[in-house]
């Protein structure tokens, strides 16, 4: 079964501070973390730019237990991949809106895992093409490019089809942007499994006890 089956919380750093990121995720391994959400945007597919491989690579070699699952809002994903894998990375989830190819990549990288993301206002339908090949579903919340973004309750409806429909029923569901404990039970509640958590948890008086109060509204 894989990791990204079972219900729990997948931080994303973007919103760290990333002058002592170290002791941040430090604490997030301490708490059992198992996988952490890389925000890769390249300035174009989205208006922001954030980091790339190098850094990537630097914290899956820090933290070699955590999966890293790279969210690439990137234009161009085939060409920044290989440098991805090569630093250790082994999880990519890549937006619909660029048509990846997933199967090629798949026979490529034989070992990868490759989720599919879509855009608060692109249709579920979009997803259809990928139900099969997708090792999981990425529902964006907030328009991509920035973290601290309110929360699009209207998304959920697509979590919902995705969790009745006979072909992607079973598959995880992760629901990225905007959440918090206010919001993270409705999340679950629609049928996510897999939940994105940015600005409200790194910017959290005390990560553990933010995590804590996650958790518990997800049990
Ligand atoms: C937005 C990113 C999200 C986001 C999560 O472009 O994909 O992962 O930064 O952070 P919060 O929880 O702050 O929305
Ligand atoms: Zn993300």
């Amino acid at each position: 079964m894989s990791l990204f089956e079972n219900i729990q919380i997948t931080p994303s750093i973007l919103s760290a501070d990333f002058t002592c990121l170290k002791k941040q995720l430090d604490i997030l391994r301490k708490e059992n973390i198992d996988i952490i959400h890389l925000d890769i945007m390249d300035g174009h597919f989205v208006p922001n730019i954030s980091f790339g491989p190098e850094i990537s690579g630097q914290i899956q070699r820090a933290y070699p237990e955590i999966l890293l699952e790279a969210h690439l809002m990137i234009t161009d994903p085939n060409k920044y991949i290989p440098f991805f894998i090569k630093e250790g990375i082994r999880a990519f989830s890549l937006h619909a809106e660029i048509n990846p190819d997933l199967k090629s990549l798949k026979a490529i990288y034989k070992d990868i895992l490759l989720g599919i993301a879509i855009n608060p206002d692109t249709d579920y339908e979009k997803l259809m093409p990928y139900a099969e090949i997708a090792d999981w579903f990425l529902i964006m919340s907030v328009q991509p490019g920035f973290g601290g973004q309110k929360f699009n309750e209207k998304v959920l409806e697509k979590v919902k089809k995705l969790r009745k429909n006979p072909v992607t029923k079973n598959k995880p569901i992760q629901v990225d942007g905007g959440i918090n404990i206010d919001n993270i039970r409705e999340v679950k509640e629609a049928g996510a499994n897999l939940f994105v958590v940015g600005s409200a948890l790194v910017k959290a008086a005390s990560i553990e006890n933010y995590l804590e109060k996650l958790r518990n509204h997800i049990k």
